[in-house]
Protein backbone atom coordinates (compact mmCIF):
# COMPACT_ATOMS: atom_id res chain seq x y z
CA UNK A 1 0.00 0.00 0.00
CA UNK A 2 1.34 3.59 -0.93
CA UNK A 3 2.47 5.90 1.66
CA UNK A 4 0.31 8.91 2.80
CA UNK A 5 1.81 11.06 5.76
CA UNK A 6 4.98 13.02 4.95
CA UNK A 7 6.81 14.33 7.92
CA UNK A 8 9.68 17.01 6.98
CA UNK A 9 12.51 17.51 9.52
CA UNK A 10 11.68 14.14 10.84
CA UNK A 11 15.64 13.87 12.30
CA UNK A 12 14.55 16.82 14.47
CA UNK A 13 13.78 16.95 18.36
CA UNK A 14 9.81 17.17 17.38
CA UNK A 15 10.07 15.54 13.84
CA UNK A 16 11.70 12.32 15.13
CA UNK A 17 8.84 11.43 18.09
CA UNK A 18 6.10 12.71 15.48
CA UNK A 19 7.53 10.25 13.11
CA UNK A 20 7.43 7.22 15.70
CA UNK A 21 3.84 8.33 17.13
CA UNK A 22 2.01 8.63 13.43
CA UNK A 23 4.01 5.06 12.51
CA UNK A 24 2.29 3.76 15.71
CA UNK A 25 -1.13 4.94 14.62
CA UNK A 26 -1.05 4.51 10.84
CA UNK A 27 1.62 1.93 10.31
CA UNK A 28 5.30 2.11 9.09
CA UNK A 29 3.80 2.29 5.46
CA UNK A 30 2.08 5.47 5.80
CA UNK A 31 4.62 7.11 7.23
CA UNK A 32 7.20 8.92 4.70
CA UNK A 33 10.29 10.61 7.39
CA UNK A 34 12.62 13.18 5.14
CA UNK A 35 14.90 15.51 6.07
CA UNK A 36 18.08 17.30 4.10
CA UNK A 37 20.72 14.76 6.23
CA UNK A 38 20.87 12.00 7.76
CA UNK A 39 21.12 13.12 10.84
CA UNK A 40 18.98 10.73 13.17
CA UNK A 41 19.83 7.08 12.49
CA UNK A 42 17.15 5.87 14.45
CA UNK A 43 14.85 7.74 11.97
CA UNK A 44 16.66 7.08 9.11
CA UNK A 45 16.47 3.29 9.68
CA UNK A 46 13.39 2.71 11.36
CA UNK A 47 10.92 3.37 8.39
CA UNK A 48 10.51 4.80 4.97
CA UNK A 49 13.18 7.84 4.62
CA UNK A 50 13.69 10.20 1.87
CA UNK A 51 16.43 12.69 1.80
CA UNK A 52 14.30 15.87 1.00
CA UNK A 53 15.19 19.38 0.75
CA UNK A 54 11.53 21.06 1.09
CA UNK A 55 13.20 24.34 -0.07
CA UNK A 56 12.85 23.06 -3.54
CA UNK A 57 9.42 23.11 -4.48
CA UNK A 58 9.92 20.47 -7.63
CA UNK A 59 11.90 17.87 -4.90
CA UNK A 60 9.02 18.26 -2.55
CA UNK A 61 6.68 17.31 -5.49
CA UNK A 62 8.38 14.38 -6.80
CA UNK A 63 8.74 13.05 -2.94
CA UNK A 64 4.80 13.72 -2.66
CA UNK A 65 3.94 12.00 -5.83
CA UNK A 66 6.16 9.57 -5.66
CA UNK A 67 4.30 8.08 -2.31
CA UNK A 68 0.85 9.81 -2.87
CA UNK A 69 0.91 11.38 0.10
CA UNK A 70 -1.96 13.94 1.39
CA UNK A 71 -1.01 15.16 4.61
CA UNK A 72 2.35 16.70 5.38
CA UNK A 73 3.85 17.88 8.46
CA UNK A 74 6.13 20.49 7.89
CA UNK A 75 8.82 20.40 11.40
CA UNK A 76 11.47 21.85 9.78
CA UNK A 77 12.36 25.51 10.96
CA UNK A 78 15.32 27.37 11.88
CA UNK A 79 15.02 28.29 15.58
CA UNK A 80 14.87 32.01 17.83
CA UNK A 81 18.67 31.84 18.82
CA UNK A 82 20.11 30.55 15.27
CA UNK A 83 17.94 32.61 13.31
CA UNK A 84 19.17 35.50 15.31
CA UNK A 85 22.84 34.88 13.50
CA UNK A 86 21.26 33.56 10.30
CA UNK A 87 18.46 36.42 9.80
CA UNK A 88 18.07 35.73 5.80
CA UNK A 89 18.72 32.34 5.99
CA UNK A 90 15.71 31.86 8.89
CA UNK A 91 13.83 33.88 6.62
CA UNK A 92 13.90 31.90 3.84
CA UNK A 93 14.06 28.60 5.06
CA UNK A 94 10.76 29.04 7.28
CA UNK A 95 9.14 30.83 4.59
CA UNK A 96 10.14 28.90 1.33
CA UNK A 97 8.82 25.73 2.99
CA UNK A 98 5.76 26.64 4.28
CA UNK A 99 4.59 28.23 0.65
CA UNK A 100 5.70 25.17 -1.28
CA UNK A 101 3.79 22.86 0.85
CA UNK A 102 0.64 25.65 0.93
CA UNK A 103 0.86 25.70 -2.65
CA UNK A 104 0.76 22.37 -3.23
CA UNK A 105 -2.05 22.05 -0.98
CA UNK A 106 -3.82 25.05 -2.98
CA UNK A 107 -3.20 22.89 -5.95
CA UNK A 108 -5.40 20.13 -4.77
CA UNK A 109 -2.26 17.62 -4.42
CA UNK A 110 -2.23 17.35 -0.70
CA UNK A 111 -5.59 17.50 1.85
CA UNK A 112 -4.21 18.89 5.07
CA UNK A 113 -0.73 20.38 6.46
CA UNK A 114 0.29 20.88 9.81
CA UNK A 115 2.62 23.69 10.35
CA UNK A 116 3.88 24.71 14.18
CA UNK A 117 3.65 28.26 14.83
CA UNK A 118 5.58 29.40 18.47
CA UNK A 119 4.96 31.42 21.53
CA UNK A 120 7.81 33.60 19.71
CA UNK A 121 5.12 35.28 17.40
CA UNK A 122 4.80 37.19 20.98
CA UNK A 123 6.99 40.38 21.80
CA UNK A 124 7.77 43.14 23.86
CA UNK A 125 4.32 44.52 24.02
CA UNK A 126 2.12 41.63 23.89
CA UNK A 127 0.62 41.34 27.77
CA UNK A 128 3.10 38.87 29.57
CA UNK A 129 1.15 36.69 31.72
CA UNK A 130 -2.27 34.20 30.35
CA UNK A 131 -1.11 35.71 27.22
CA UNK A 132 -4.62 35.53 25.27
CA UNK A 133 -5.01 34.61 21.31
CA UNK A 134 -6.04 37.57 20.28
CA UNK A 135 -3.61 40.00 21.64
CA UNK A 136 -0.40 42.42 20.58
CA UNK A 137 1.71 40.93 18.14
CA UNK A 138 5.25 42.43 17.77
CA UNK A 139 7.83 40.03 17.70
CA UNK A 140 11.85 41.06 17.72
CA UNK A 141 13.39 37.97 16.33
CA UNK A 142 13.29 36.77 12.87
CA UNK A 143 12.31 33.91 13.99
CA UNK A 144 8.91 34.94 15.85
CA UNK A 145 8.65 37.33 12.31
CA UNK A 146 8.59 34.32 10.47
CA UNK A 147 5.95 32.25 12.25
CA UNK A 148 3.74 35.63 13.03
CA UNK A 149 3.96 36.10 8.91
CA UNK A 150 3.41 32.16 8.35
CA UNK A 151 -0.20 32.04 10.72
CA UNK A 152 -1.20 35.14 8.51
CA UNK A 153 -0.60 33.39 5.76
CA UNK A 154 -1.75 29.85 6.68
CA UNK A 155 -5.17 31.81 7.53
CA UNK A 156 -5.42 33.56 3.93
CA UNK A 157 -4.99 30.07 2.20
CA UNK A 158 -7.86 28.48 4.48
CA UNK A 159 -10.33 31.31 3.57
CA UNK A 160 -9.41 32.02 0.13
CA UNK A 161 -8.25 28.74 -1.23
CA UNK A 162 -10.03 25.87 1.62
CA UNK A 163 -6.26 24.88 2.39
CA UNK A 164 -7.09 22.25 5.32
CA UNK A 165 -4.28 24.05 7.42
CA UNK A 166 -3.61 23.26 11.07
CA UNK A 167 -1.67 24.62 13.42
CA UNK A 168 -0.14 25.56 17.04
CA UNK A 169 1.43 28.02 19.17
CA UNK A 170 4.23 25.34 20.99
CA UNK A 171 6.06 26.64 23.56
CA UNK A 172 9.23 25.25 24.81
CA UNK A 173 9.07 21.57 24.87
CA UNK A 174 11.47 19.43 26.57
CA UNK A 175 12.40 15.51 25.43
CA UNK A 176 15.10 13.38 25.69
CA UNK A 177 15.65 11.19 22.94
CA UNK A 178 16.73 14.09 20.35
CA UNK A 179 18.10 17.18 21.46
CA UNK A 180 16.52 20.74 20.48
CA UNK A 181 18.74 22.91 18.02
CA UNK A 182 19.38 26.75 18.33
CA UNK A 183 16.26 28.05 20.53
CA UNK A 184 16.15 29.77 23.78
CA UNK A 185 14.29 27.69 25.76
CA UNK A 186 17.06 24.70 24.67
CA UNK A 187 18.39 25.45 28.32
CA UNK A 188 15.37 23.51 29.86
CA UNK A 189 17.03 20.19 27.85
CA UNK A 190 20.31 20.72 28.61
CA UNK A 191 20.20 21.33 32.28
CA UNK A 192 19.04 17.62 32.59
CA UNK A 193 21.88 16.11 30.80
CA UNK A 194 24.23 18.65 32.30
CA UNK A 195 22.73 17.71 35.85
CA UNK A 196 23.87 13.56 35.22
CA UNK A 197 26.89 14.58 33.84
CA UNK A 198 28.49 17.13 35.72
CA UNK A 199 25.73 17.72 38.55
CA UNK A 200 26.19 21.50 37.21
CA UNK A 201 25.21 23.53 34.63
CA UNK A 202 26.16 27.21 33.39
CA UNK A 203 22.66 28.71 32.69
CA UNK A 204 22.70 31.25 29.32
CA UNK A 205 19.50 32.88 31.01
CA UNK A 206 19.21 34.57 33.98
CA UNK A 207 17.42 32.63 37.21
CA UNK A 208 13.67 34.25 37.44
CA UNK A 209 13.16 34.08 33.40
CA UNK A 210 10.19 32.58 33.67
CA UNK A 211 8.89 30.65 30.18
CA UNK A 212 6.12 28.81 28.85
CA UNK A 213 7.23 25.22 28.26
CA UNK A 214 5.55 21.14 27.69
CA UNK A 215 6.95 17.63 28.31
CA UNK A 216 7.08 16.00 24.34
CA UNK A 217 4.45 13.90 25.06
CA UNK A 218 2.29 16.09 25.86
CA UNK A 219 3.11 18.54 22.68
CA UNK A 220 3.20 15.04 20.47
CA UNK A 221 -0.37 14.28 22.12
CA UNK A 222 -1.57 18.18 21.40
CA UNK A 223 -0.03 17.47 17.65
CA UNK A 224 -2.14 14.15 16.86
CA UNK A 225 -5.35 15.95 18.56
CA UNK A 226 -5.62 18.82 16.27
CA UNK A 227 -4.73 16.73 13.33
CA UNK A 228 -7.46 14.37 14.11
CA UNK A 229 -9.95 16.57 15.22
CA UNK A 230 -13.27 17.61 12.29
CA UNK A 231 -12.43 20.29 10.43
CA UNK A 232 -15.42 21.94 11.76
CA UNK A 233 -13.90 22.06 15.50
CA UNK A 234 -10.76 24.06 14.47
CA UNK A 235 -12.27 27.05 14.08
CA UNK A 236 -8.71 29.56 14.52
CA UNK A 237 -6.81 28.38 10.96
CA UNK A 238 -4.03 31.11 12.44
CA UNK A 239 -2.53 28.72 15.23
CA UNK A 240 -3.74 27.98 18.33
CA UNK A 241 -1.99 29.37 21.77
CA UNK A 242 -1.23 26.05 23.62
CA UNK A 243 0.05 25.62 27.04
CA UNK A 244 1.34 23.44 29.80
CA UNK A 245 3.24 24.41 32.93
CA UNK A 246 5.74 27.61 33.23
CA UNK A 247 8.54 27.89 34.91
CA UNK A 248 12.24 30.04 35.66
CA UNK A 249 15.19 28.02 35.49
CA UNK A 250 15.47 28.32 39.83
CA UNK A 251 12.02 26.03 39.35
CA UNK A 252 14.33 23.37 37.77
CA UNK A 253 16.90 23.67 40.03
CA UNK A 254 14.83 23.00 42.80
CA UNK A 255 13.20 20.23 41.11
CA UNK A 256 16.21 18.67 40.06
CA UNK A 257 17.72 18.87 43.60
CA UNK A 258 15.22 16.58 44.79
CA UNK A 259 16.32 13.76 42.94
CA UNK A 260 20.21 15.27 42.81
CA UNK A 261 20.36 17.33 46.10
CA UNK A 262 24.40 18.61 45.37
CA UNK A 263 23.42 20.13 42.09
CA UNK A 264 24.33 23.31 41.39
CA UNK A 265 24.23 26.16 39.00
CA UNK A 266 25.77 29.23 37.66
CA UNK A 267 23.89 32.25 35.94
CA UNK A 268 25.43 33.72 32.87
CA UNK A 269 23.23 35.90 30.60
CA UNK A 270 23.63 36.35 27.21
CA UNK A 271 21.73 37.05 24.33
CA UNK A 272 19.21 34.35 24.11
CA UNK A 273 18.37 36.53 27.71
CA UNK A 274 17.29 39.41 25.57
CA UNK A 275 14.35 36.54 23.49
CA UNK A 276 13.29 35.13 26.31
CA UNK A 277 12.32 38.39 28.27
CA UNK A 278 10.15 39.34 25.12
CA UNK A 279 8.23 36.66 25.57
CA UNK A 280 5.14 35.33 27.88
CA UNK A 281 5.64 33.66 30.75
CA UNK A 282 2.40 31.96 30.71
CA UNK A 283 -0.28 31.29 28.03
CA UNK A 284 -3.68 31.41 28.00
CA UNK A 285 -5.19 27.95 25.71
CA UNK A 286 -8.64 28.11 26.50
CA UNK A 287 -9.66 27.77 22.65
CA UNK A 288 -7.45 24.45 22.17
CA UNK A 289 -9.22 22.81 25.49
CA UNK A 290 -12.54 24.18 23.85
CA UNK A 291 -12.47 23.64 20.37
CA UNK A 292 -10.61 20.07 20.19
CA UNK A 293 -10.39 19.11 23.67
CA UNK A 294 -6.99 20.00 24.58
CA UNK A 295 -5.38 18.66 28.06
CA UNK A 296 -1.95 18.60 29.33
CA UNK A 297 -0.52 16.22 31.80
CA UNK A 298 3.01 16.76 32.94
CA UNK A 299 3.87 18.66 35.87
CA UNK A 300 7.86 20.09 36.04
CA UNK A 301 8.30 17.76 38.70
CA UNK A 302 6.60 14.40 36.49
CA UNK A 303 8.97 15.71 33.73
CA UNK A 304 12.38 15.73 35.55
CA UNK A 305 11.11 12.25 36.87
CA UNK A 306 11.19 11.57 33.52
CA UNK A 307 14.14 13.04 32.28
CA UNK A 308 16.39 11.88 34.61
CA UNK A 309 15.10 8.52 34.59
CA UNK A 310 15.45 8.29 30.87
CA UNK A 311 18.58 10.26 30.35
CA UNK A 312 20.48 8.59 33.36
CA UNK A 313 19.57 5.37 31.48
CA UNK A 314 20.63 6.21 27.89
CA UNK A 315 24.19 7.20 28.98
CA UNK A 316 24.41 3.98 31.15
CA UNK A 317 23.20 1.75 27.92
N1 LIG B 1 11.64 26.63 21.35
C1 LIG B 1 11.64 27.73 20.43
C2 LIG B 1 12.86 28.56 20.58
O1 LIG B 1 13.35 28.65 21.67
C3 LIG B 1 10.42 28.57 20.63
O2 LIG B 1 9.40 28.08 19.82
O3 LIG B 1 13.28 29.15 19.65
Amino acid sequence: MKSKILIIGACGQIGSELTHKLREIHGDDQVVASDISYTNLDIVNSGLFEILDAQDPTSLKVCIEKYEINTVYLMAAMLSATGEKFPMKAWDLNMSTLFNVLDLAKNGQIKKIFWPSSIAVFGPTTPKTETPQYTIMEPTTVYGITKQVGERWCEYYFNKYGVDVRSIRYPGIISWKTLPGGGTTDYAVDIYHKAIANNHYDCFLSENTELPMMYMEDAIKATVQIMEAPASSIKIRSSYNLSAISFTPKDMVASIKKHLKDFTIEYNPDFRQEIADSWPSSIDDQDARKDWNWKHQFSLDDITDNMLTNLTAKVSS
